[in-house]
Order: structure tokens, then sequence, then C-alpha cells
């Protein structure tokens, strides 16, 4: 049996009052994924894990052809439930695929772009998932993974932090659910170098970007409510300007690649 929970919603991961850090970076994280797939009038994209299908939405509202896959019904029933608003003339609405992303029931070569925001840590085959989206994604198309960093700079603080208070001083860390810890529906604690060796595997990588700097960490959720708004998003910028240049302490890390041909096949095939 396959231990996936698949009644689970994005109650536990959309928190409902967002800090301005969390704001900023599930912004910033979809924009650099969707823009990354090119995505334009006539683009055939594939969104795996689609969750709620926010995403695979926003992409139809631009012009592209969007799948959604996606194994959990629940899932599935909350994107219908959110396309439930027509999409303008002239756009088509994403289909929405039951499916496992190690198994992705497409053709090869059947997308220009596929790309997988925030799932891959909760999928128990992350690596047949990469190759199946080399697989069904064209030679000169794309492929992108938006990934969060658990050895990021805010995580590595947090640690240390923690192991200060609790071995010298004796006090209990600063949260119950700390965020450098792996949640209990991951399969896999991702930082960079693990991230670029399985995509790796079937991707020839083009871009890593990192993205926002100090998510969570303590004292930076709390003095950004504090600034007047203008001030607090130039600090969050100019995080994310470091963050781009050092991805392996970013929050979350974008990697754009085109399937790997080795041989006279792409990987995965
Ligand atoms: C945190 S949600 C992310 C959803 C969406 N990509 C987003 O950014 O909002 C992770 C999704 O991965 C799906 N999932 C879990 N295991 C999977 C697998 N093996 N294949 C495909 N999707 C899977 C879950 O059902 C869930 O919808």
């Amino acid at each position: 049996m396959r231990v996936v929970d698949l009644d689970r919603d994005m109650s536990d991961v959309i928190p409902t009052n967002l800090a301005r850090d969390s704001e900023f970076l599930f912004a910033r994280m979809t924009e650099v994924t969707l823009d990354s797939t090119g995505a334009g009038r006539g683009r055939r994209v594939l969104d795996v894990g689609s969750g709620v299908g926010q995403d695979s939405v926003a992409l139809a509202r631009r012009g592209a052809r969007v799948v959604g896959a996606e194994p959990s019904a629940r899932m599935a029933a909350m994107a219908q439930l959110f396309q439930s608003a027509p999409l303008p003339d002239g756009l088509t609405a994403p289909t929405w695929v039951r499916g496992w992303a190690d198994a992705l029931p497409f053709a090869a070569q059947s997308f220009d772009a596929s790309f997988c925001k925030g799932a891959l840590d909760h999928f128990d085959a992350p690596e047949s998932a990469i190759a199946e989206m080399a697989r069904v994604t064209r030679r000169d198309g794309v492929v992108v993974l938006a990934i969060a960093n658990f050895d990021s700079l805010a995580c590595r603080v947090t640690r240390a932090i923690d192991g200060l208070r609790q071995e010298w001083l004796g006090l209990p860390p600063l949260r119950t659910r700390r965020g450098y810890d792996t949640p209990s529906d991951h399969f896999t604690r991702y930082e960079l170098d693990l991230m670029r060796e399985q995509a790796e595997r079937a991707l020839e990588i083009d871009r890593v970007i990192g993205i926002s700097l100090g998510w969570g960490m303590p004292g930076w959720t709390a003095l950004l409510s504090r600034l007047p708004a203008s001030i607090a998003d130039l600090g969050l910028r100019a995080a994310d300007w470091l963050a781009r240049r050092s991805p392996s302490l970013a929050d979350v890390v974008v990697l754009v690649g085109r399937p790997a041909v080795r041989g006279a096949e792409p990987i995965g095939r």
C-alpha cells in the first residue's frame, strides 16, 4: 500500500494569517516558477502535484493549455471549485487528471513545459517523478522544480539559537513547530546539493534561482511587521537579491532545466 495521505487539504500548508515574509515568499516562489515555464498562448504545460490547481488556472489565464496531475481526490475536487469562475473568451480551462508523478499518464514529449511547485518533498519516489517529467516534456522544453530548502540561512540560524537556548540556558525552543524540522508529510529533506544531484539524473540544469532569505528567522518576522510597508518591502527585496546570489542559503530554490539526452533517447524514456 502507498503511504500517502490522499485526504489532505491545504489547511496545514497555507497559514490563514500570512506574515509579510510568508506572503513575500509564496508570491515570489509562484512568480518565478510560473514565469520559468515560459507559458504563453498555445503552450502545453503540465502541473505535477497540482493540489488545488491555482497555478494551473493562473497559467491558463496566460493562454497556455494546462493539465494538472494530482492523485488526491480531495485536492482534485477543490481544484474544480477554484476553477468555477469562467475564463475570458479564447482561453482554455485546465484539464485535471488523477495520477501519480512517478507514472505520469502521458506520452513522451507531450508538453512544452512541466513544473512541480512545493510538492517534490511530498512524493515517495521523487527521482522517478523528475524522470517522468523529463520524459513527458519536449527535448527543447523546460522542466521547473520549486523546492523548500531545509539548509537555508533561516534554518541554520534558528537551529543554532534553539541549540544555544536548550543546551546552554535550559530554555525551550522558540516555537513548537520548528521551521528546520521536516514536516511529517515530507518524504525528503532537501538542500541544494541533494536537489541538484536528483535533478541532474534526468535534466540538464540551466538555472538555479534562490528565492527569499530569512523566512521565519527569530526577530525577522517581528521586525518586518513593525516597519512601514514600503521599508519592509525594501528589506524583503534586498534579502531576495542576496538569495539569488546564494541559492544554498535561500528559503526556496527553483531549478530550471531541459530533459537530459544521453545517447539517442532522453533519460526516463
Ligand atoms: C503541498 S501540495 C502542493 C500543491 C501545489 N503544487 C501548490 O503549489 O499549491 C503537494 C501536493 O502533492 C500531491 N502529491 C503527494 N504525493 C504525490 C505523488 N506521488 N504524485 C503526485 N502528487 C503527489 C499532494 O496530493 C498535494 O496536492
